[in-house]
């Protein structure tokens, strides 16, 4: 594999799989900027941001990533104009039709986390499809937040928990976190943000309660597997304390 380089051209240190961030969740922003500056409508953007998919996936599984978590929809986007939400939609359908076979040749399992029974029909029956075709595959785990809100995730858990008449004190961290929409995965080690913005914006509240940060002003349609590569270099170079001395 090439050397890591820093955005001014200097080698960083070479991988060290014991400081591989096993899970890694990526807030894709910026696709209305970057079709902004080309005089091209939001849903170009958009479009454009599918397109980094591929080559991403490719670089997570040569780094050794286990999870990757992928922010696509927030329940808060349905404020968008009636246009924008349905452009996304049908994308969502047109790439999970083109990318989800090839993903699960390159045996990746796909997950979908939010409030899918909120979502268009053919778009849930896309997901149930995706799901059920890569459930066996063992190389990367894809988890694809649409519908997603971490708010939404913690009410949704604290009402499957009273549904299911937990006591009191039957709730603690551990009850808690298996009833998120995916327990099975390990927490989140890295947030990565493209286009600059220094905010959550609603994502894997509970998860990234110790993850570390790193932010680009990249817009999503230019993130590049290299940068990609400097995201898992530069946490590899930090000290993770969680509280300790
Ligand atoms: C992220 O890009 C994609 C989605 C939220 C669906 P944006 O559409 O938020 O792009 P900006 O932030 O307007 O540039
Ligand atoms: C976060 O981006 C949601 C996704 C990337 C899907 P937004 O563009 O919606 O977030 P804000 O509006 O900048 O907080
Ligand atoms: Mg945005």
């Amino acid at each position: 594999m090439d050397p890591v380089r820093d955005s001014r051209g200097q080698v960083l240190a070479p991988f060290d799989p014991k400081n591989t961030p096993r899970h890694v969740a990526i807030i894709m922003d910026g696709n209305g900027r970057w079709a902004k500056q080309r005089w091209l409508p939001r849903v170009a953007g958009h479009r454009a941001g599918v397109a980094v998919l591929t080559p991403l996936l490719e670089a997570a599984g040569e780094a050794g990533v286990e999870a990757l978590t992928l922010y696509a929809f927030s329940t808060e986007n349905w404020s968008r104009s009636e246009y924008e939400v349905d452009s996304l939609m049908s994308l969502f359908l047109e790439t999970a039709r083109g990318k989800v076979p090839e993903l699960n040749e390159r045996g990746a399992r796909l997950r979908f986390l939010g409030r899918r029974w909120c979502l268009p029909e053919d778009v849930q029956e896309a997901i149930r499809e995706a799901e059920e075709l890569t459930r066996d595959n063992d190389k990367l785990d894809v988890y694809v937040a649409l519908n997603y809100g971490g708010r939404a995730e913690l009410v949704d858990a604290a009402r499957r928990m009273i549904e299911d008449g937990l006591s009191p004190s039957e709730v603690n961290e551990a009850t808690f976190a298996s009833y998120l929409y995916a327990p099975e995965v390990p927490e989140v080690d890295l947030v990565i943000r493209t286009s600059g913005e220094l905010r959550v914006s609603n994502f894997l509240l509970w998860q990234i309660a110790y993850a570390e940060f790193y932010v680009t002003e990249t817009l999503w349609p230019d993130f590049s597997p290299e940068e990609f590569r400097r995201a898992i270099a530069s946490f590899a170079a930090r000290s993770r304390r969680r509280g300790g001395a």
